[in-house]
Order: C-alpha cells, then structure tokens, then sequence
C-alpha cells in the first residue's frame, strides 16, 4: 500500500479466495448467478432515485451497481481487487452505463471526491476486515469520508434481495450522528 502509514491494516491482502486472479473472478461471477431483477429491488428499498449519488464498497463484479446506476445519478464502485474492477468496467461498458466511477480502494482507503453521497452500501465484504477494522471502516464512512443518509450493510445470505424478501425484512440502516 504505497503512500499509507505502516500501522493501517493491508486490506489489498489476505482474503480466502484470490479476488486478484481473472480466472477466480469467472468463477465467482458463474457462482453467483447474477439477479438483476433481486437488485434492483435491493436499490429501490433503499429509496435511491435519479438525483442520488451511491457509493458501494466491495462492489465485486457490480450486479448491484448495474441496477444501481439505471436509477441513480452517479455511482461510485469501489474494491481491492483489480480483477474484479476489470470485469465489471467491461460489463458495464457493453451495457453503455457512462454513470459508475471505478475505484481501486477499500473500506480503509478510499477517499471520496464527488458530492456527498446520500447512500453507501457494502454487502458480503465487510467480512474481510478483523473486527477492530470493521470498526474504523464504518467510523471512516460515517465521520470522514462522506455523510451518507443511509448505510444500508447486508449480511444476508447469496442472494441478498432475494432473502429480504423472503425475511420481509430491510437492510440495516445506520444514520448519521
Ligand atoms: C464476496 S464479494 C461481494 C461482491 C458484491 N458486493 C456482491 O454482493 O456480489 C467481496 C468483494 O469485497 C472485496 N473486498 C475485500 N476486502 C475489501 C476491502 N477492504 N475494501 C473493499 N472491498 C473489499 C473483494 O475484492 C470482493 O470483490
């Protein structure tokens, strides 16, 4: 991590799968089995419209950014992993979507420099960082880097909309202090 002090955690390292490799982000992208559809209502119960701007970390291949930025102003994904950036700036590409900024950064990295996010969510990548960092990512979100109205995190099962839905129940939503 070129340019960070030598105490902050490496979250560019160390998770189970190698998110790095091309081939392993295939893999992952086959597995998953994309639902447009479970995304897409994931976005609207967030209440996000067209003059929103979203950020989501551990964005992965972008199924929800996909859904995201069809509704909203502007999207901001942002991963570790240079693989799975690659992918879905290809997907999106084909897709024409011009509205989603990549960001090779993480949950302790990032800085955000566009207008104030009204919503920021992370879902199935919070995992990755041991708890005490947890903790500073969700500070560094709240206070720092942006002032989001909603931070929707998800630690639902596969398929996230899908099972809040089966659940009837909403996304943890943290507000501002
Ligand atoms: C299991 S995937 C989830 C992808 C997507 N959010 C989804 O729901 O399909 C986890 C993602 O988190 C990313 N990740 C791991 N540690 C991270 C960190 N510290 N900051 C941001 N992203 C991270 C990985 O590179 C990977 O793309």
């Amino acid at each position: 991590m070129q340019g960070s002090p030598a105490w902050l955690y490496d979250e560019f390292r160390g998770f189970a799968l190698d998110f790095h490799d091309p081939h392993q982000v295939e893999h992952y992208e086959a597995r998953q089995g994309t639902d447009l559809e479970a995304e897409t209502q994931l976005v609207r119960s967030l209440g996000i419209s067209k003059k929103d701007t979203l950020i989501e970390y551990g964005a992965g291949t972008c199924a929800f950014v996909e859904a995201a930025a069809k509704i909203c102003r502007q999207v901001h994904a942002v991963d570790v992993s240079l693989a799975m950036i690659e992918f879905a700036r290809q997907r999106l590409r084909k897709l024409g979507l011009t509205n989603v900024a990549f960001h090779h950064a993480g949950f302790l990295t990032y800085e955000h420099r566009d207008e104030h996010a009204s919503s920021v969510i992370t879902k199935f990548a919070l995992h990755h960082l041991p708890d005490f960092w947890k903790v500073v990512a969700l500070v560094r979100i709240n206070r720092r880097c942006i002032c989001p109205h909603v931070l929707a995190i998800t630690f639902y099962g596969r398929r996230c909309a899908g099972e809040l839905r089966k659940r009837n129940a909403t996304p943890l939503r943290l507000l501002p202090c």
